[in-house]
């Protein structure tokens, strides 16, 4: 397969943009807090004037990814997408705020090398599964306990904690503020 890095593309912004993009990839489980942190940073962002994308699971799946289930091939399918959606929306040169489980450190791994030369930042959205099953804001983890659906992950599907992240925010700790803020702040720190 071609290293996504080496590939020419026309529409590659990179040299001439005025602000740097970045991907932020927020990973954790369902409920962790990760559409909230993307949210508020937007926020964040906006009020500094840096334009900025949300590319969240949930969402993603009643378009693009709609055809993809929770299989751990589908989910694999899910996060490569994502991915090159967030290149090439990176590419034209917007801040990417990926909000996905995404499990497997494989694939995330495999996010970081299509990014090539944008900036990536890879975000562990902690939060304790019993914290995110006690806040069930979608009432899923209920149904995952009753057998209503299956492969749920941290339940009957593994989620792949995060080695070395580049940000670590124990959502359990900190406000979605907070948590946003740190964000920020290696954004800013990286483009001085
Ligand atoms: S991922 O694992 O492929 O990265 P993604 O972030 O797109 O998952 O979607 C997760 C969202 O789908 C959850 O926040 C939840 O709302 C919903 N969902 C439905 N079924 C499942 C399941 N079996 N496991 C995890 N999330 C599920």
């Amino acid at each position: 397969m071609s290293d996504p890095s080496q590939t020419s593309n026309p529409n590659n912004l990179l040299d001439h943009l005025e602000y740097v993009p970045f991907i932020i990839w927020l990973t954790g489980l369902s409920g962790a807090g990760k559409s909230t942190v993307a949210s508020v940073l937007q926020r964040q962002l906006s009020s500094r004037g840096r334009r900025s994308y949300i590319l969240d699971g949930d969402i993603l799946r009643t378009g693009i990814n709609s055809d993809l289930g929770f299989s751990d091939a589908d989910r694999v399918e899910n996060i490569r997408r994502t991915a090159e959606i967030a290149r090439l929306l990176a590419d034209a040169g917007l801040i990417v705020i990926v909000a996905l489980i995404s499990p497997f450190r494989r694939e995330r791994a495999q996010a970081r090398a299509t990014a090539g030369r944008i900036p990536f930042l890879e975000v562990y959205v902690d939060a304790p599964l019993e914290h995110c099953e006690k806040r069930d804001p979608k009432g899923l983890y209920r149904r995952a306990r009753c057998g209503e659906i299956a492969h749920f992950t941290g339940i009957d599907s593994a989620y792949e904690t995060p080695e070395a992240p580049d940000i670590h925010l124990d959502t359990y700790a900190l406000t979605a503020d907070e948590a946003a803020g740190r964000i920020l702040s290696r954004i800013q720190g990286t483009e001085e």
